[in-house]
């Protein structure tokens, strides 16, 4: 038996044993009294009644440990021309003091603060000095709107916010400071504080005294040590998109989290101390969290912070220019990356003098690697180019090709085969596991493993029913596909109306509550629908009020920037059209998935519960943008 088959096999038949061994990477303050405690099913806990700081474990123990003086984080900032190393003393050190102004900000163990900053040091520091003090972060991301600023900070409640005066997209210099003033008024719970990091593109006004400006704050502070957390209590909250337009506050604990993600390092990336790690993301995103800040540094690695983007800052060779200078060992990204380059690039010609001779591997994920993106890249790149599956829920891979395990062949369109710890089922109808090969909802046999959710942040009701419901003793994931007879698992994309644009995860139901407040507007969809370069585009289908006249393109125009506005431009909805009806099932239910299915040209299958199928033929051109 392999190495992966051995491994994965102990995990599932013995989850306390493999994770038990796995703990010992973690330095615990009080050592766990239980790995899986499964007392209180469909919840379970793992290292319960154990005690660790997850701070300590990414940065003090590195510096008592020997790694002082390595590099921790590599800030390369194309957009403001700045590179700039921390050694692990050094982020130790402002993390410290960072930890000790929020402090004296009133910000204690178990308090919530709200991170909106874009990708600069600063945005690391924060996560840490919250996870030092044992308050719990929510880093929103910065292409949201107020308003998605407004829900969240109302839904986490607050005690400080850290922000920025500002971002820079590309060439476009981004007022971070009026959103988040905004937000504030928006929302109904009052936050106390809020540290404004000052950057020196865009000075920000500030609201004394309920504002103070980071170089302030951390002038006077005293460093705090770590505070000693127990394993199940919260790290952090993200915000993810679910079906309706109200996010969902996945939660991470500290003990799990720091086992899992340690673990996933050296056994799915195949990554170990004093390797350089980058994951050209962005902290908003899970996979800036799990694998730009913790895991890298709970494991002893330099990470970069990438200020910039794929292409445009300057073109298409930015990703090359930076794994080449920093010698980054793997680098992590979305698929749409590899895309933007290879539509400015497509002969790789900006590959050309850049010496990657210390890459080793590619890994991508956030959405599907179509087998031409997969092709191009190992082609440009002459390594291996890695697909994983996993979502926000999870925090690290669900299923992966475990380069640190065993390398196994690749299956283009396939990100490969269940991680250890992961119990991958495809499941029918009637919740019974489908054959090798039929497509099915893919759903994981509880318990799942330690670093995953383990409930919705003062929700426990709404993640049993969102995750837990539908297959007893299962997890939900929303993404459908099948196994096949390898035991390789191909993820076709998600079963509910949750998008992804960009590797960006967005709810089409917040999109649609903001058109459907237009005062023409008598009931819409919006879909996601297929994209060459962004994988896939929301589009939106309105139907206008009786008696409503509207110019399409002026009310399209309109909708569109409402859009932009209220939920945020990486919402990226650039399409509406206006209908005559929309396809409904007797109950009333709009089809989305239907007509979803048309225009990406695909052929789906029509409910015999449809209410009226003349108004969905009447709309096969329009989905199919014929005539
Ligand atoms: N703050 C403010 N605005 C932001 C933002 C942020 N942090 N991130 C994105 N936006 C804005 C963009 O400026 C853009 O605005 P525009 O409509 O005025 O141009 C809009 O949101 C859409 O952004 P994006 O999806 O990034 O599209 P793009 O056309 O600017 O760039 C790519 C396209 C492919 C280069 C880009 O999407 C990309 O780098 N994708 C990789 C995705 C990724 O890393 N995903 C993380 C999961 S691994
Ligand atoms: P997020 O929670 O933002 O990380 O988004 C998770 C969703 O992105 C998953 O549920 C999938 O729909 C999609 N996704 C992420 N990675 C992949 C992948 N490698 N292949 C297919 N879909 C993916």
């Amino acid at each position: 038996m392999g190495a992966y088959a051995a491994a994965y096999e102990r995990s599932i038949a013995d989850p306390t044993r493999f994770w038990g061994l796995a703990a010992r990477d973690i330095r615990w303050l009080v050592p766990p009294d239980r790995v899986l405690d499964d007392g209180a099913p469909p919840f379970y806990r793992w290292f319960t009644g154990g005690e660790l700081n997850t701070c300590d474990n990414a940065l003090d123990r590195h510096v008592e440990e020997g790694r002082g003086e390595q590099a921790a984080l590599i800030y390369d900032s194309p957009v403001t021309g700045t590179v700039r190393t921390f050694s692990y003393r050094e982020l130790t050190d402002l993390v410290a003091r960072f930890a000790g102004a929020l402090r004296a900000q009133g910000v204690d163990r178990g308090d919530r603060v709200v991170i909106y900053l874009p990708m600069i040091p600063e945005a690391v520091v924060a996560m840490l000095a919250c996870a030092r003090l044992g308050a719990v972060h929510s880093v929103v991301f910065g292409g949201f709107a107020a308003q998605e600023l407004a829900v969240r900070i109302d839904h986490a409640r607050p005690k400080a916010v850290v922000s920025a005066s500002c971002g820079i997209e590309g060439g476009r210099i981004v007022p971070y400071k009026p959103l988040l003033d905004k937000a504030l008024d928006l929302a109904r719970h009052k936050v106390e504080r809020c540290v404004i990091r000052q950057r020196p593109q865009l000075h920000a006004d500030l609201v004394r005294p309920r504002d103070v400006e980071w170089d302030e704050a951390v002038e006077s502070a005293e460093p705090a040590e770590c505070v000693a957390v127990a394993a199940t209590d919260p790290l952090y909250i993200l915000y993810t998109s679910g079906t309706t337009g109200r996010p969902k506050g996945v939660v991470r604990d500290n003990g799990g989290h720091a086992v899992a993600l340690r673990w996933s390092m050296e056994n799915v990336f195949g990554v170990g101390p004093g390797d350089v790690f980058w994951a050209a993301s962005d902290v908003g995103w899970v996979v800036g969290h799990s694998y730009i800040v913790y895991a890298p540094l709970l494991t002893g690695c330099t990470t970069v912070l990438y200020e910039g983007k794929p292409v445009g800052t300057p073109d298409a060779g930015a990703f090359w220019r930076v794994a080449a200078e920093h010698r980054v060992k793997t680098l992590f990204t979305a698929p749409t990356a590899i895309r933007a380059i290879k539509k400015e690039d497509p002969d790789g010609a900006l590959l050309a003098g850049h010496d990657l001779s210390a890459l080793d591997t590619l890994f991508l994920a956030g959405e599907r690697l179509d087998p031409d993106t997969y092709r191009w890249a190992s082609r440009m790149l002459d390594r291996p180019v890695v697909d994983h599956w996993w979502q926000t829920e999870t925090g690290w891979p669900i299923v992966a090709n475990p380069r640190g395990l065993e390398p196994l062949p690749v299956k283009p369109g396939s990100p490969s085969v269940p991680v250890p710890g992961y119990d991958v089922r495809v499941l029918g109808p009637d919740g019974e596991p489908l054959p090798p090969g039929e497509d099915g909802e893919i759903a994981i046999r509880l318990p799942l493993p330690p670093g995953t959710l383990p409930t919705l942040w003062q929700d426990d009701e709404r993640f049993v029913e969102s995750y837990l419901t539908r297959y007893p003793g299962h997890y939900l994931t929303g993404d459908g596909g099948h196994i096949d007879e390898d035991g390789y698992v191909w993820v076709m994309g998600r079963t509910d109306d949750v998008v992804n644009v960009a590797g960006h995860r967005l709810s089409t139901g917040t999109m649609e509550e903001v058109i459907a407040a237009h005062p023409a507007v008598a009931e819409c969809a919006v879909i996601g629908v297929r994209d060459a370069l962004k994988g896939q585009v929301p589009r939106g289908l309105v139907v206008l009020k009786s008696g409503v006249l509207a110019e399409e393109g002026e009310l399209a125009a309109e909708l569109v920037g409402m859009v932009r506005d209220q939920v945020g431009p990486v919402a990226a909805l650039k399409e509406i059209t206006v209908v005559a009806a929309l396809p409904k099932t007797r109950s009333g239910k709009i089809l989305r998935g239907v007509m979803r299915g048309i225009a990406d040209g695909r052929e789906v299958p029509v409910p015999s519960t449809i209410e009226d199928p003349e108004v969905l033929e009447s709309l096969r051109p329009v989905l199919r943008r014929e005539g």
